[in-house]
């Protein structure tokens, strides 16, 4: 197989030995796999795959056609369409992957498109449904909106039903995250005078975390997922926190053991797949490139202004 390689932050597309699959894994051809700040930060040598998934070869989500399965796999899964996370090692033609970490990828869903939806969705997903507990009719905020997380979380927002802040500083992409159903979009300087929310997806870190703990409804929740540039210190307010009677959380979905993985995308894929496949949710691309490309694919994923997911394809795979 052809796969990225990251040598002494140097990025190098080579070939490397076919993976066989073991008990309860599969392989897949991939078509397409998704970017994600973790592959640049592990590039620069920040952040090390977990145990147990490749060193060197970075991508932590993907979509191919099932190629082969181990030992107490279904044989039907072969030649289907699915997309799925890893904890590394999805950015090759190849990806070896426990089998109940594979979604199926409805009829109707494009499968480079496929290739950019998990990471951004389960994360979402997790955060909002199942940590901070969102429900129709509470108001929630995205900061970061314009990324692929914010983007996620802001159609899951409108899934569930809440009023959905987003706060991006584009002004040029309001029309467009009115589209997945924002019902605000605002600057960082407008959170300060927002009228209290229930729910906080923090993507940004502390230039944002910093207004938005100034604004919490009674029992608000605070999750806390990435810090994309906006700093990973903030000074809290302990009593703003008391008063609010509020839960302040934070999450990482790599490092996550198979067993709760298994778990997630069991859950993500009942929730999830039926609006992907109606259009109810969707997965903008703000680009994609050729797995060759992939040095003009981190270039581009660093630079601010996107707005959504980035992806590498397997040219001809389909
Ligand atoms: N915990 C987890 O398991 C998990 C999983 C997935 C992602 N994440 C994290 O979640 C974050 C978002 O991921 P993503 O894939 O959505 O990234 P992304 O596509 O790069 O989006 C990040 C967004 O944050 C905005 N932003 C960056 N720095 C900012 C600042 N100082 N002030 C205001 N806005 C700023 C960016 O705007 P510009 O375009 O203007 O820069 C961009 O719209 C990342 O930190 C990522 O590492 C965590």
């Amino acid at each position: 197989m052809r796969a990225v390689v990251i040598d002494q932050g140097e990025l190098h597309v080579l070939e490397r030995p076919d993976p066989e699959a073991g008990p309860g894994e599969a392989v897949v051809a991939v078509c397409a796999a998704g970017l994600n700040a973790a592959d640049l930060l592990q590039r620069r040598g920040h952040y090390p795959a977990p145990p147990g998934w490749p060193v060197d070869v970075p991508g932590m989500e993907f979509s191919g056609r099932v190629l082969s399965v181990g030992e107490g796999v279904d044989d039907a899964l072969i030649g289907t369409r699915v997309c799925g996370i890893v904890g590394g090692g999805a950015q090759a033609t190849r990806v070896l992957v426990p089998a109940a970490h594979l979604m199926a990828v409805p009829d109707s869903v494009d499968l480079t498109v496929a290739g950019a939806f998990c990471e951004a969705f389960v994360t979402a997903y997790d955060a909002l449904v199942l940590r901070a507990g969102l429900v129709g009719g509470q108001r929630l905020l995205v900061s970061g909106a314009s990324g692929g997380v914010g983007n996620a979380a802001v159609q899951i927002g409108r899934l569930v039903g809440a009023h959905v802040i987003a706060v991006t500083r584009h002004v040029d992409h309001r029309a467009a995250l009115e589209d997945l159903g924002a019902d605000e979009v605002i600057d960082l300087a407008e959170v300060s005078t927002l009228d209290p929310v229930d729910v906080v997806l923090e993507l940004v870190g502390a230039a944002h975390l910093s207004l938005a703990l100034g604004r919490l409804a009674p029992f608000a929740t605070v999750v806390v997922i990435g810090v994309s540039g906006g700093g990973a210190k903030v000074e809290v307010n302990l009593l703003g926190l008391m008063a609010a009677r509020a839960t302040l959380t934070g999450s990482t979905l790599r490092s996550r053991p198979a067993a709760e993985k298994t778990d997630l995308i069991a859950r993500c894929a009942d929730a999830l797949l039926g609006p992907l496949a109606h259009g109810q949710l969707r997965v903008p691309l703000a680009s994609r490139f050729a797995l060759e490309d992939v040095d003009e694919a981190y270039e581009y994923f660093s630079r601010p202004g996107k707005f959504g997911k980035v992806a590498l394809v397997v040219p001809g795979q389909r």
